[in-house]
């Protein structure tokens, strides 16, 4: 049984088809365009929350240790939505831990925050539907809003009220695979958040913007239809425009490293050859490559003999956000 005041979530990540780049209203996250993703099952956030009676300060434990500066923001910002929605102003013991392989630049906000929602919404005794839970994630981090949803996830709506995710298709539906090549274990210079206020600096951002009802309706039919060959030109158009917008922007963004670019040659010529693998990638170097279940040995193994890639880590579609019956404490 569960604790009244303590509550266990786990959350994949997830990688958009259709990318979130620019926001129509920052404090609100409410994105400039729809976007379309993927929950990736291969990678966890496990997070516990209690909230607890006579605490002077909330506890943030991320991956072990403290939770530095902004991150500790974020997620006191987050509690404090969830204490003025549940009517308390009880403190909690927070504590998260990413299976992410450490340094990869993976770390997300999205599975963080689908995780902190679920948790800390239970945990301070509010049952929420999966519309309002996905809408208080994306309060949080935009992105996270599709990972509350899991399988295939549209985010779209207009206002506060009705931007949030719904599932186009259970991860049951298709068995894609995303294998993500790891180039780079930097930490991003400048991270999505302050990077989506550059977008409106590129003149191509409202070029990407004119393009992306047109794109994302071919993707939702392209997934409803389990079709690749047509949903992998898609997202290969999207995350290029988006990274044409990031490098447009000013100041300017660039992501890529060399090993980039050989992953990005080398799908290429792998398709030129038959072989149907499609490319994506997110604010960071590493590349995210879709191909079918029977595909995916080959691809990683062929990803695994390109210079400069450090590891590849594979995925098939994630499930929503979901309690356990275990914690972190
Ligand atoms: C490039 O969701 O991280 O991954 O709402 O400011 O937290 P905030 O931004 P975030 O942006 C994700 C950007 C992206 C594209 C995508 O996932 O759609």
């Amino acid at each position: 049984m569960e604790d009244m005041n303590k509550a266990t979530a786990v959350a994949n990540p997830n990688i958009a088809f259709i990318k979130y780049w620019g926001k129509a209203h920052e404090a609100l996250n409410l994105p400039a365009n729809p976007s379309l993703s993927m929950n990736l099952a291969g990678l966890t956030t496990v997070t516990t929350v209690e909230f607890r009676p006579g605490l002077a300060a909330d506890s943030v434990v991320i991956d072990g240790g403290p939770a530095q500066d902004q991150a500790r923001q974020r997620v006191v910002a987050h509690l404090d939505r969830v204490r003025a929605l549940a009517r308390t102003d009880r403190r909690a013991l927070v504590a998260s831990r990413n299976d992410f392989p450490a340094g990869t630049g993976l770390a997300s906000s999205a599975s963080a925050f689908a995780a902190l929602s679920l948790a800390a919404s239970r945990a301070a005794g509010l049952v929420l539907d999966e519309g309002a839970l996905s809408r208080l994630a994306r309060w949080a981090s935009g992105s996270a809003c599709r990972s509350v949803v899991g399988g295939f996830a549209l985010w779209e709506g207009d206002d506060d009220e009705t931007s949030f995710a719904h599932q186009v298709a259970p991860p049951s539906f298709w068995d894609l695979r995303d294998l993500v090549a790891i180039v780079g274990r930097e930490h991003k210079g400048v991270g999505s958040q302050q990077g989506h206020g550059l977008a409106a600096t590129s003149p191509l951002h409202a070029a990407r913007l004119e393009a992306v009802p047109g794109l994302l309706a071919r993707a939702l039919d392209a997934v409803q239809g389990r079709d690749l060959a047509t949903l992998g030109p898609v997202v290969e158009a999207d995350a290029l425009a988006m990274h044409g917008v990031m490098m447009t922007s000013r100041p300017s963004l660039l992501y890529w490293l060399p090993a980039t670019v050989a992953v990005l040659q080398a799908v290429r010529a792998w398709r030129k050859a038959g072989m149907d693998v499609f490319f994506t990638l997110d604010a960071g170097p590493n590349v995210h490559c879709l191909c079918e279940a029977a595909r995916a040995d080959e691809v990683e193994g062929r990803l695994r003999r390109v210079p400069g890639v450090l590891d590849v880590l594979a995925s098939g579609p994630g499930g929503s956000v979901r309690l356990v019956d275990y914690d972190l404490f």
